[in-house]
Parts: C-alpha cells; structure tokens; sequence
C-alpha cells in the first residue's frame, strides 16, 4: 500500500526545544483552556494522533484508557517515561495513514498539531473516521493558512501564496496550513459534525509575550476562543467534531489483541507469539519491545 511521505521524528527533541525551551508557555497553556472546554466529561478508550512526548495526555483525564500513536519511537519513548506503564496507556508507533486498528473501535480522538504535517489530510482524516464509533468525538487541531498575519503579509506583497484560496499550502517540507472552509468540507463529507470550533493563540506575538505573563495572555485567549464559531483568523484552530450514526454498545474489549490488525494487510486479529506479534493473513511480524507495539516496518 503506497502513503505519502511522513514527517519523521525520530531522535528530535522537540519536546525540549520547541516547548521547554522555546518561550511557548502561553500557546502550551492556551491549548490546555481550548481542551478542558472541548473534551467529554467521560469516556472509555481515546486514540491520541501524533501522542509526540505526552505533552497533552495528562489532559485527558475523563477518558479509562489512552492509546498513544505516533510515527517516532524515541518520542513515544519520551512519552512513556513521562507517563509510565499502567494499564491506562497504550504506546503504538504507526502511521496515520495505515492505522493498525479495527474500525469503530474509539469513541474518542485527538489530533494536535499533526495534521499539520499530512500531505494528504483526507486521506489521514478518513483513517481517524474508520476506527471511531457513531457518536464518538472526535478533537482536532490544525494551523490555519487564513490568520491574521499571512492576509497582512499578502496584502503588502510580502508573501506569495494566497490565504483566501481552499487549497493547503506546504509553507516547509511537510508542514502544512490549511483553510477552514477545507476542513469543515473534509469532516462533513466523512460524516462528522462539527459541534464547537475555538480559535487558539490569538496573542502569539513575541512583544505581547514578552510583555505579559503566559497565564495572563493564555486567559485572555479562553476568553476570545468561543469567538471560533463565527470566524477564525488566529494560527491555531481546535475543533470538536462527533461522528455521526447510530449509537452502538459502548463497551471496548479489554485486551489490545482484540483491538489491533495488520496495518499492511487489514487481517484481525493478530496473534501472540513470543516479544512480536504475528499476521497469520500476510505472515509479517510486529516488534514490541521496550512497551512500544511498532507497527512501522515489520520484523525480518
Ligand atoms: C508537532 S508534533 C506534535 C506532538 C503533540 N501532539 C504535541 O502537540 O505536543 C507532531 C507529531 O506528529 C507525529 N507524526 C507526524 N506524521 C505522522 C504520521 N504519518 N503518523 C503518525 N505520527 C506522525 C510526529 O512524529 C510528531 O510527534
């Protein structure tokens, strides 16, 4: 099966640099407010996409159990060492675009700041519609090619691609910002409705920030967030989405064999054999090791 090409962390410290060292208290803590408003008071099994170092799981807290997903197993190393082991995580290193999940297995999802790096958002979207079930919720971040600052610099000739058009624009190799209107297409037509929309970051400003404290800006911006629903011209858009569809019974099956197949091949379920897991449909074999399932390569 043929996936674009995915933006690889491996070995990156971008937990350190972009967050703990990058002067982002005020985006971190403004993320957090658009979270708490969106999430579900309760729930059973959350599929968080791009999990990266954990940043946001501890955010999660209505929800039984968390499945971590990312492409790089040192971030997902990172995360574990941030969370532990406890039966409450999951740690899957896969790719979006071949999740190794049963369909309709999630009633929730999250997806920050990752989708950001999909070449082919539909196609990763339409993943993340597969394995939740009618009803679920489903949370996703995404930067916006229509904020502020891109129109201005368009208007004064300092940019030259155009903010107003629906297409996405790749500004860096595999980083992508994306038009609202595309996104509130791409979910309709997957069968989500959209139930809130929260713009995020309106004061990321490097005067602004220097000037006031990151709790200070990042209260303002709880405040200005609700103004999503009628427009959005801030870098950063949450939105909450439920899939639609009749309701089914809520009850997840308890063991991780029961929730996995083959990303290659769609065989289910996998069998256990020794410090692997085992496709009996195309024959390939999934490492886990160190408390990471990896369903990147297979084993040799
Ligand atoms: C900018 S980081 C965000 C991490 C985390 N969500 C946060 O906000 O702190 C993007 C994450 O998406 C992951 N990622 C990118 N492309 C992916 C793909 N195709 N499949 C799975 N994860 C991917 C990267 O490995 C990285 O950890």
């Amino acid at each position: 099966m043929t996936t674009p090409p995915v933006c690889d962390y491996e070995g990156s410290d971008y937990q350190t640099i972009f967050w703990e060292q990058g002067g982002r208290a005020y985006e971190d803590r403004a993320e957090a407010i658009a979270l708490k408003k969106l999430l579900p008071d309760a729930g059973q099994l959350l599929l968080e996409l791009g999990a990266g170092a954990g940043r946001n799981t501890p955010r999660y807290t209505g929800y039984e159990r968390i499945v971590l997903l990312d492409y790089s197993r040192t971030q997902l190393a990172q995360a574990r060492a941030r969370l532990g082991d406890s039966p409450r995580y999951t740690y899957i290193a896969a790719d979006i675009y071949k999740l190794p999940f049963i369909d309709s297995l999630f009633d929730g999802a999250t997806m920050i700041r990752t989708l950001h790096h999909m070449a082919d958002a539909p196609k990763a979207l339409g993943q993340v519609r597969r394995t939740l079930r009618p009803n679920a919720t489903f949370i996703l971040e995404y930067a916006n090619k229509l904020n502020l600052k891109a129109i201005l610099r368009y208007w004064l000739g300092q940019q030259n691609w155009n903010p107003f058009s629906l297409e996405p624009v790749e500004f860096a190799a595999l980083n992508f910002d994306f038009h609202p209107q595309a996104i509130r297409q791409w979910l309709k037509t997957l069968g989500f409705r959209i139930k809130a929309t929260r713009t995020v970051s309106h004061f990321r400003l490097g005067l602004l920030k220097r000037l006031f404290p990151a709790a200070f800006l990042a209260a303002l911006d709880g405040l200005a967030q609700p103004s999503g629903t009628l427009w959005q011209l801030t870098p950063s858009v949450f939105v909450q989405a439920n899939l639609t569809g009749p309701a089914q019974p809520t009850v997840a099956p308890q063991k991780i064999l029961n929730w996995l197949q083959c990303p290659e091949c769609g065989t289910h379920p996998l069998t256990d054999a020794d410090e692997h897991l085992h496709c009996p449909g195309c024959g390939r074999n999934w490492a886990f090791r160190d408390g990471i399932y990896d369903f990147r390569e297979p084993l040799t």
